[in-house]
Formats: structure tokens, C-alpha cells, sequence
């Protein structure tokens, strides 16, 4: 049984990016399952007070991330980079004493309402994970656009070509965990 961990990037209640988490979630193939972390309660990054020991919040998404087999983050995309709260997380989740994404395999993917679908802030996301020496799955890129257009009124995803996408990317994840983590 793989377990991957979910990310979502926004804190908004209507949000299309936590619409398409539960789309991966519906979407998810019977060996494996998704859970959501909970980034609500992690406050701004603040070495001091890591410095006294890390706040409950973020204890927690640090062991969700260690044991999880990979990682799904599911980003928006604000002013063309990556969601304060998304990039608050990983900064805190990455801190000493031991780096939780290190050879985590990551799955990255991501909704807006504009035509490119988050892409900028993905490729952002790309960008940090290298300094972390998380895998990054490279194939296939799902990059949501016109978010708003793409949900029926109960949150259901209807664009059949994203679906199909997103049954691609967690084969693909599937597979990429096996070769990264072949004792996993
Ligand atoms: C501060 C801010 C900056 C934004 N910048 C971008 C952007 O650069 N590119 C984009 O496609 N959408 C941008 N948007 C619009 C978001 O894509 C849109 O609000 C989207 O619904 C956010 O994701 P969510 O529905 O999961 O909350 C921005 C929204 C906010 C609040």
C-alpha cells in the first residue's frame, strides 16, 4: 500500500486546488491512499521560535511527511510564484534536526482560474525541492486552467482530459515510488 501525503497550497474554503486534491483523492488506485495535511494552523516561520521547538502544527506535518511514501502538493499560484502559506510550510518542515523531504518522491500539480493552470508556481516548487534533494516526478505535468470552469456545482471535477491526467500522474507516481524506494 503506498500513502501519499497531500498538500494543498490554499486556506480558502471554496478553494479549486482543494477540489482537485479530493479529484486525486476520488482518483486514487486501490493500492494506494491519500491523506490531507492540515496547514491552518502553522504560523508564520520564525527561527526563534524554532529555536525553543518547533509549534504542534508543524511537528505534525513533519512526521506526516517523513513517513509518507510521497508527497502530492497541489498549488495555487500567487503573483506568478508559490502561495505564502505553501512556501511557510515547507520553510518550517524543512528545518533541523532531520529534513523530512529529503528523497521524498513529489508529485506536484496545481489549479487556477487563468489559462496556465499554476504552472509558474510549479516550476517554483521545482526550484526549492532541488535545494531539499526531494525527486521531483518530471512526467506527466497537470496544470489545471480555468479552474473555475472545470467543477460542477458538488466540487466534482468535468474536465475529462485533466481527469485522465490525474490518473496518469499517480501511475506515474506509483511507479516512481517503486524505483526510488524499491524496499519501501
Ligand atoms: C495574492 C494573489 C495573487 C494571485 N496571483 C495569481 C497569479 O499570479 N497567477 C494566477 O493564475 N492566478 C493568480 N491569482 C488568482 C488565483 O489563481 C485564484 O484566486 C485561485 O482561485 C486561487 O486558488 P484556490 O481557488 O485554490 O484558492 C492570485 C490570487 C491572489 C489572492
Amino acid at each position: 500500500m503506498a500513502r501519499i501525503l497531500g498538500i494543498c497550497g490554499s486556506l480558502r474554503k471554496g478553494s479549486y486546488n482543494a477540489l482537485l486534491l479530493r479529484a486525486y483523492v476520488d482518483s486514487a488506485p486501490p493500492d494506494t491512499v491519500i491523506e490531507s495535511a492540515n496547514i491552518h494552523e502553522i504560523p508564520p516561520y520564525n527561527e526563534d521560535v524554532r529555536q525553543v521547538g518547533f509549534p504542534a502544527a508543524v511537528g505534525r506535518l513533519r512526521d506526516q511527511i517523513q513517513s509518507a511514501d510521497a508527497l502530492l502538493i497541489v498549488t495555487p499560484e500567487y503573483n506568478y510564484s508559490i502561495p505564502g502559506v505553501l512556501k511557510n510550510a515547507i520553510d518550517w518542515a524543512s528545518r533541523p534536526p532531520y529534513q523530512p523531504f529529503n528523497e521524498k518522491p513529489i508529485a506536484i500539480t496545481g489549479a487556477s482560474p487563468s489559462m496556465l493552470g499554476s504552472g509558474r508556481a510549479q516550476y517554483d516548487l521545482r526550484r526549492c525541492f532541488v535545494y531539499l534533494n526531494a525527486f521531483v516526478l518530471n512526467q506527466p505535468e497537470v496544470m489545471l486552467a480555468k479552474a473555475h470552469e472545470r467543477f460542477d456545482k458538488h466540487g466534482k471535477l468535468t474536465h475529462q482530459g485533466s481527469q485522465k491526467l490525474i490518473v496518469e500522474q499517480l501511475e506515474a507516481l506509483g511507479a516512481f515510488i517503486k524505483r526510488v524506494r524499491p524496499s519501501g
